[in-house]
């Protein structure tokens, strides 16, 4: 692997590292680890890479590594940059031939991931976009209890996520992940991007619903903010078996004193199911005139997918590098196969380009929504 970002400072590329190489599937060989050559050799110092393999720019890092012969070239870069450099990083790699991973949100525009779309099918390249939580054993369990029927028909969504480090000016601090986070020009969109795509990907894994419109309300309580630091937006889906669900979502990073509540609760005709990612080995099931059901990772009750995405047994606890670590092995086994194009993704259950692509749909039809006077904004995604 290959990493784009990440260097000295930075927040997510560690975790990055961490999670790709947990289970011994994958070794970080390169890397242009920063903004500046200076920062990005040192970083690269830091991890011990070989010195000739850090690279002062990723065009510098691209170009080397396609002369290299294949079985020393990095089978696939990890992109971990602020969002605005996503696109033209993403797109040079896969045009190369070369598998990407890339954090969310996936690019800043729906022309620019339908690009990666076409490139990703015509290069037959795995693409790979962290949506990490996702990644969880229980919410592969909420995810098969939804879709073997225990739930009845889904009729009520609600996804909340709500952080509190934005309840302060933190942008005039100098503190770098908030100051590109509150810039539109490299970030995009405020909470709605940074942490409402996440809650739009978890609520569409588990249900598999697809978005009919939206109804959207931003804000930004911060004066002088330049993006939204709060958003909720009701939610109607496409019918299924004649039930159109509503739904809920809340993206907040200005509530005081919250880190990263992440809850979902998904009802439905015959019973609720309820996750939290602050307290992520169990998952509770209350039905109708039963007695409520704690699901715990790790035991042999669990649906096939949830068993095998976790590592130590039931009472040890795992959390979000494990989760993190298990979007990078279902990769991992997807170039190991020799896979490649959208469908990789479905077939080996990690959050792809086609979901990084509804992701941003989501969030342009968010802030439309949220900037028209018609309230209720069509939001259906076709790839
Ligand atoms: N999946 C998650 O849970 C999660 C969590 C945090 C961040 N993220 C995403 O990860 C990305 C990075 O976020 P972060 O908080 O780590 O940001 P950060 O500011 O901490 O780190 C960004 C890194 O990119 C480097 N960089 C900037 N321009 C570059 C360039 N042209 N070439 C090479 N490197 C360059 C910076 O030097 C820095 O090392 C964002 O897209 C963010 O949305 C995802």
């Amino acid at each position: 692997m290959g990493m784009v970002g990440g260097g000295r400072d930075a927040f997510i590329g560690a975790v990055h590292r961490l999670a790709a190489c947990m289970d011994g599937h994958v070794a970080v060989v390169a890397g242009a680890l920063a903004s500046t050559p200076e920062k990005s050799l040192a970083s690269g110092r830091d991890l011990g890479l070989d010195p000739s393999r850090v690279y002062p720019d990723w065009q510098t890092m691209l170009a080397a590594e396609c002369k290299l012969p294949r079985e020393q070239r990095i089978d696939f870069v990890s992109i971990v940059t602020p969002n605005f450099m996503h696109f033209p990083i993403a797109k040079a790699f896969a045009e190369a031939g070369i598998h990407v991973v890339c954090d969310k949100p996936m690019v800043l525009t729906s022309a620019q991931a339908k690009e990666l779309c076409a490139i990703t099918a015509a290069q037959k390249v795995v693409f790979g976009v962290t949506y990490n939580y996702s990644g969880y054993p229980m919410v592969k369990q909420a995810r098969d209890l939804v879709r073997s029927g225990e739930l009845g028909d889904i009729r009520r969504v609600v996804v909340e996520y709500h952080q509190g480090w934005l309840a302060t000016p933190l942008e005039s601090s100098g503190q770098k992940q908030a100051g590109w986070r509150t810039d539109p020009a490299r970030s995009g969109a405020g909470a709605i991007g940074d942490i409402g795509s996440h809650a739009e990907q978890l609520a569409s894994y588990i249900t598999g619903l697809e978005l009919d419109s939206i109804c959207a309300d931003l804000s930004t309580f911060l004066p002088g903010r330049r993006v939204d630091d709060d958003a909720a937006v009701m939610m109607r889906f496409a019918p299924r078996n004649g039930v159109a669900a509503r739904g809920m979502l809340i993206a907040s990073q200005i509530q005081a004193g919250c880190e990263n509540d992440l809850t979902i609760r998904i009802g439905g005709s015959k019973g609720t199911l309820t996750w939290s990612q602050e307290d992520p080995n169990f998952l509770v099931l209350r039905s109708d005139g039963q007695p409520e059901r704690i699901f715990r990772r790790g035991n042999p009750y669990l649906g096939n997918l949830a068993k095998a995405s976790a590592r130590v047994p039931s009472g040890h606890p795992e959390g979000f590098i494990e989760a993190f670590a298990n979007v990078y092995n279902s990769i991992a086994a997807a170039i190991r196969a020799g896979a490649g194009g959208p469908q990789a993704a479905t077939e080996f259950d990690f959050p792809g380009v086609i979901d990084g692509a509804r992701g941003v749909h989501f969030i342009e039809r968010a802030i439309a929504s949220s900037q028209s006077q018609n309230k209720w904004t069509e939001a259906r995604f076709t790839a």
